[in-house]
């Protein structure tokens, strides 16, 4: 590897010098789509990869690419040593206390199906509660929704309020005769951070095992799965900087050990013989087949890299970027922002600019070298609920600047004489 990690900046936030090195390190920002410096304000959808995370894979690959766990040579013990200190980083990251917890799946959405097939087909019975929000995407809904409808349990939801926060009033009466809450963390749409500890600790007393969305959290604040309090959490890597392809299912050990195999095959066993087969402890017993090795070891590199940063800072940052880009948007006629104000949300900022399209406005905005989401971010009974087919998602992160919200403002500005509104 020849990048060098980034030093911890020194502050409360990031400094504009601080964030020109952190953008240095993005390849991709060298980029000019249409012939204008790209501008990513998508990384709520999947972040951008800097040269270090870039470069911990190419050298997995050029110099000890092999499967792990079977190899007795010394280019697999490398691969072996890189995989399993990528898990104890990642156990460190998100303050768990042992690396055995923590399970490598190919995204959230994996980590989410694992918990409904193995703790929920073993421990849901008919007529038993299944509680959600009405803010889940569908990665943490439609599982639950499979779950109930095979095993005859109900589904309920925590209302959203109108300033887009989780309605806490009933939450005890919905926890009534829950087995399961599941509940994202940070709002994909809306940008509400939710009150995970609150939530779990409620959800515990009605004893109720609580499932974190945590994919928008991980990448942009502190996570500490103790001080949660949480069952599970489940996050991938590209949100966070890492390769697509890995993600990540926290459990209570106690809880995974009880648990049975989810997809089954080689690396996950213990004894096979024709016709039975005892099952590998945890976390091998989840990690079927030939896992994500390079992806890993990528994921490994993210989270030391923003381990350097500083994620009290890297949030600090993000939530500066959002408070400054609310008020510009506030000062634009015809925009309506979606979810609550800035004291209870992050960096993901979901707008309608009058009757214009959500798509339109995104290509207008591609056309400024702007990226954005459009559409219903994998989220349509919340556009139902917010009475809006689509929205216009801009989500901020590490490597953004002031600059590139006033870009955004003005592509706004653009749109809006394209499209005759005043
Ligand atoms: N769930 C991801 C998003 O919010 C894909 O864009």
């Amino acid at each position: 590897m020849t990048a060098t990690m980034p030093q911890a900046a020194v502050g409360a936030s990031l400094s504009p010098a601080a964030v020109a090195r952190i953008r240095a390190d993005f390849p991709i920002l060298q980029e000019r789509p249409h012939g204008k410096p790209l501008i990513f304000l998508d990384s709520a959808a999947s972040s951008q990869k800097p040269v270090q995370v870039i470069e911990a894979m190419d050298d997995y690959y050029r110099r000890y690419h092999a499967n792990i766990h079977r190899g007795i040579y010394h280019i697999s013990e490398l691969a072996t040593e890189a995989y399993e200190e990528a898990r104890s980083a990642i156990a460190r990251f998100i303050g768990s206390p042992c690396s055995a917890e923590c399970i490598f799946v190919r995204n959230a959405t994996e980590g989410i199906n694992l918990v409904a097939y193995s703790w929920g087909r073993s421990n849901v019975r008919a007529g038993d509660v299944i509680l959600l929000t009405e803010m889940e995407h569908h990665s943490n809904l439609v599982p639950w929704q499979m779950l109930a409808q095979e095993k005859g349990a109900r589904l309920r939801f925590v209302p959203v309020t109108a300033d887009g926060r989780l309605d806490m009033n009933r939450l005890d009466t919905l926890l009534d005769g829950a087995r399961l809450f599941a509940f994202t963390a940070v709002s994909n749409t809306l940008g509400t951070i939710n009150p995970v500890r609150e939530l779990c600790l409620r959800a515990r007393a009605a004893g109720a095992v609580s499932v974190v969305d945590a994919c928008q959290a991980v990448p942009r604040m502190p996570v500490d799965v103790t001080q949660w309090q949480c069952d599970f959490a489940a996050f991938s890597s590209h949100k966070m900087l890492g390769p697509t392809g890995i993600g990540v299912l926290w459990g209570r050990k106690d809880l995974l050990d009880a648990m049975p195999p989810f997809l089954t095959g080689g690396g996950m066993i213990n004894v096979v013989r024709y016709d039975r087969t005892t099952f590998a402890d945890v976390p091998a017993r989840f990690e079927a087949g030939t896992p994500a090795i390079a992806e890993a070891v990528g994921l490994g590199a993210a989270v030391a890299y923003l381990t350097a940063v500083g994620m009290e800072r890297v949030a600090r940052y993000e939530h500066e970027l959002a408070a400054l880009a609310l008020e510009k948007l506030r000062g634009i006629g015809q925009v309506v922002v979606y979810g609550p104000g800035i004291e209870h949300r992050t960096g993901v900022i979901s707008i309608t600019v009058g009757d214009i399209h959500a798509h339109d406005l995104a290509s207008i905005l591609d056309r400024e070298g702007i990226c954005v989401r459009a559409g219903h971010h994998c989220n349509q009974p919340l556009m139902e609920k917010l009475g809006v087919p689509a929205t216009t998602r801009a989500s901020f992160y590490l490597y953004n600047t002031p600059d590139e919200i006033d870009a955004l403002i003005a592509g706004l500005e653009k749109a809006k004489r394209i499209f005759k509104l005043t």
